[in-house]
């Protein structure tokens, strides 16, 4: 009996459909009406799921009875019910490694974004303002020499401070669960406590996975020791940051800027945010290259295959459902 693999979201066609005569192959498609409707009526009969940005409840895999694993094309998994998948038995993958330079990237472009006010000052160009020279009013901050906080140098975050150290010769101070000898040797970075790096860090830059241990990690108090000069970067979890203290602190010029990739709620059409020029707002787009999202998608196609196949996923996210 051929299994079914289902993709929920972006998967290029061509890459599943080498497996067609292995797998029987369910793509949702847009042309065909509700995509949830598609997805549930799908459901029973999958073995696999593929597809990334979606949060799964425990009600919306009820259905899911033939269900073996899960591979999201996503690095994040903080959209599944972790203790569920376990009891239930279903795998689930994820996709390291391949974004972090993608991500970083996105960092550092939100970094000299904020920081040399581009899209305010774009959209003053374009408006045809400019009849004259600007004044200092309309300056931005440098970003070479200054000094870049990074709070959890996990991959991504090495990837940022790379580029900081080496690119813009900024100082780096970090902080985490954990010293990492290694990078301090290879970024000349200092390992601080987290009130130590709010306190200094020209930059601001939490780069962790949201968990109950880091949702809201920058609320009211961390802001308030931020400099007023400082700005907050995002590129993990909306959710790391408390978004109303950010909003207020924003609004009340108690730091400088934020350059968001992420929100507490997503997809979102209106926000407070949205109307601030000290807020430089992309849509989570991290690891939204052409190049990257490819990559993901293959790695994550592996890991379904691997798994569906009765082999181990390498990036198996919870060993507990094989047991
Ligand atoms: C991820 O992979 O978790 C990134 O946020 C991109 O979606």
């Amino acid at each position: 009996m051929k299994k079914t693999i289902l993709a929920f979201s972006r998967v290029h066609p061509s890459l599943l459909a080498p497996y067609a005569d292995q797998f029987n192959i369910i793509v949702l498609d847009p042309k065909e009406g509700d995509l949830d409707a598609q997805f549930q009526a799908a459901l029973p009969k999958a073995h696999g799921l593929i597809g990334g940005n979606r949060k799964f409840g425990e009600r919306d895999l009820e259905a899911a009875e033939n269900l073996e694993i899960i591979s999201s094309i996503s690095v994040g998994y903080d959209n599944y019910d972790l203790a569920y998948l376990n009891r239930r038995g279903i795998m689930l993958t994820n996709t390291p490694d391949v974004l972090n330079e993608t991500t970083a990237d996105l960092a550092l472009a939100l970094i000299l974004a904020t920081a040399r006010r581009i899209p305010e000052l774009d959209a003053w160009t374009k408006s045809g303002s400019w009849s004259k020279t600007i004044d200092e009013s309309a300056f931005g901050c440098d970003v070479h020499g200054k000094t870049l906080g990074i709070i959890g140098l996990g991959k991504i975050g090495a990837a940022i401070a790379r580029r900081g150290r080496f690119g813009f010769g900024m100082e780096i101070l970090y902080s985490g669960n954990s010293r990492k000898p290694e990078l301090e040797k290879e970024l000349d970075a200092r390992y601080v406590p987290q009130e130590h790096l709010l306190r200094e860090a020209d930059f601001v830059c939490p780069v962790v996975p949201l968990s109950a241990q880091t949702r809201n990690l920058i609320s009211r108090k961390e802001l308030s020791l931020m400099k007023s000069e400082a700005i907050l970067i995002n590129v993990s979890r909306g959710a790391v940051v408390d978004e109303e203290a950010l909003i207020d602190a924003l609004q009340n010029h108690r730091i400088r800027a934020a350059g968001l990739d992420v929100y507490a709620k997503e997809p979102m059409s209106e926000s407070p945010l949205f109307k601030l020029t000290n807020a430089v707002t992309v849509p989570h787009i991290g690891s939204a290259t052409t190049q990257t999202r490819l990559a993901m998608a293959q790695r994550a196609l592996k890991n379904l295959l691997d798994g569906l196949r009765g082999q181990v996923p390498v990036d198996l996210v919870n060993r507990e459902a094989t047991r």
